[in-house]
């Protein structure tokens, strides 16, 4: 790690620091309704594309051995997300990340927490494709696909094609995810914001207080998303099973041998280097997307690496001032926060979630048949195995 952080760090450190300067504190956007989430033009809504992604959100025959859909690692019961602090992955294999949730996860403009992907179509696809996520080979699963008659008439009527194509597998689980958002009823500081000044308890409103002025939440987490959208590295703590367990080891080393990380250097790299792989510039070692705080009393555990199981503890560390890392942003600073301010700002946290969680059962999945047969006045004719030129990628 050492010998990729050059001399340049000091240098950017400084840099940082005037740009901070420059962008005074009124400027910022402030904490705000979620707006009507926004539709690509080349992936339309309706409400047949609807339910086929849901029900492909939920079907693990998207997956290589068809143990694993999306469903498996964001769960409903756990705010879409999953409570474990690396995320399970493809049998026998462990990840080295924390599960983001998929609630208003449309509203990012760049996905995953180091903002590798820009769509939720591509993150669709990546997650079912990635080795040691879904390991789903292409042609295979589309296959798969055709022998469900009821997908065949699905994705017929929904996209006009003769037989279901990938491509649009993940067309219609992203339009599926447009639809997961915080019911803004249900969220007390989004009632507060229309008027309801009630609706927060004198703690969560002095929390807000706080989150805007001394302990300079608002710096970052601003917006609609309370999240600004860009990188920092804040110095969270190591994950301690980067140590102890040998499938997350396998797969740190794997991941940055991913992503082109010299040989030479992944051998004995034991961290994730974040926003770094995107830019490849030693500044970004160790910057990660500001998330979204919303919906947070669903998905524990928090940071990156999962490496917090409570909100007080991540409010701990910003009281710190963060942690030693070389990039940390200059923003961070010890606060010196009393014991009722830090649970101040822990019950403001907590009135960004809905007070019930967005639970959705899982559909019941249309059968696998042979071909020629039929189900649900569907039917998969007997010429069903017909490759479809440019189908498959
Ligand atoms: C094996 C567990 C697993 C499976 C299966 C899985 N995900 Fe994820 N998902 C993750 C993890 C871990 C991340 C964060 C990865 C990263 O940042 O590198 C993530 C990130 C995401 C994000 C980005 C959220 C954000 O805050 O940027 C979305 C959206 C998402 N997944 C949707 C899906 C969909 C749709 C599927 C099915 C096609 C799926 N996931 C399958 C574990 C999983
Ligand atoms: C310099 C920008 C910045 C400031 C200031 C900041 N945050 Fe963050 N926050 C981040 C980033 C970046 C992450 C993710 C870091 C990681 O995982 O490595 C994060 C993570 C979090 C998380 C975990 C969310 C999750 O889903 O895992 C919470 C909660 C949070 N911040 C609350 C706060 C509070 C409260 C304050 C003020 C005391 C604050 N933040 C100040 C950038 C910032």
């Amino acid at each position: 790690m050492k010998r990729l952080v050059p001399a340049l760090l000091a240098a950017a450190v400084l840099f940082g620091g005037m740009l901070a300067l420059a962008t005074p504190r009124s400027s910022l956007p402030p904490l705000a309704a979620l707006p009507a989430v926004p539709i690509p033009a080349n992936n339309p809504m309706s409400p047949e594309k609807l339910r086929l992604g849901r029900l492909l959100f939920f079907d693990a025959r998207l997956s290589g051995d068809g143990s694993t859909s999306c469903a498996s690692c964001h769960v409903a019961q756990l705010g879409w997300a999953h409570g474990d602090a690396l995320a399970r992955g493809y049998p026998g294999h462990r990840l080295w990340r924390n599960n983001p949730t998929v609630l208003n996860a449309a509203h990012y403009k760049r996905l995953m927490w180091d903002g590798t992907l820009d769509s939720l179509e591509a993150q669709a696809r990546a997650a079912m494709q990635a080795p040691v996520e879904g390991n789903g080979k292409a042609s295979m699963v589309e296959m798969r696909l055709r022998l469900v008659p009821e997908y065949v008439a699905l994705f017929r009527q929904v996209f006009g094609t003769e037989w279901p194509q990938l491509d649009h597998v993940w067309q219609a689980i992203a339009a599926f995810e447009r639809t997961l958002v915080s019911d803004p009823l249900l969220v007390p500081f989004d009632r507060y914001l229309a008027g309801d000044a009630r609706a927060l308890t004198p703690s969560a409103r002095r929390g807000l207080a706080l989150f805007e002025g001394k302990a300079g939440c608002l710096q970052c987490h601003n917006g609609a998303m309370a999240s600004d959208q860009g990188f920092y590295a804040l110095g969270v703590p190591r994950q301690p099973l980067f140590d102890s367990n040998a499938l997350v080891q396998i797969a740190v080393r794997w991941q940055n041998r991913q992503r082109d990380v010299p040989r030479a250097v992944y051998r004995d790299l034991d961290e994730d280097l974040g926003r770094y792989y995107q830019t490849r510039d030693p500044r970004d070692i160790g910057k990660f997307r500001t998330p979204s705080l919303r919906e947070l009393k669903y998905t524990a555990p928090y940071m990156h690496n999962g490496v917090f199981d409570t909100l007080r503890e991540v409010v701990d560390l910003f009281d710190r001032g963060g942690g030693d890392v070389p990039n940390k942003s200059p923003l961070l600073k010890p606060l010196g926060l009393a014991e009722a301010e830090k649970n101040d700002l822990v019950a403001f946290l907590e009135a960004l979630s809905m007070e019930q969680p967005l639970i959705m059962e899982a559909p019941r999945l249309p059968p696998t048949l042979p071909l020629g047969t039929c189900a649900e006045q569907a039917c998969t004719p007997a010429l069903a195995v017909r490759p479809v030129q440019g189908s498959t990628k």
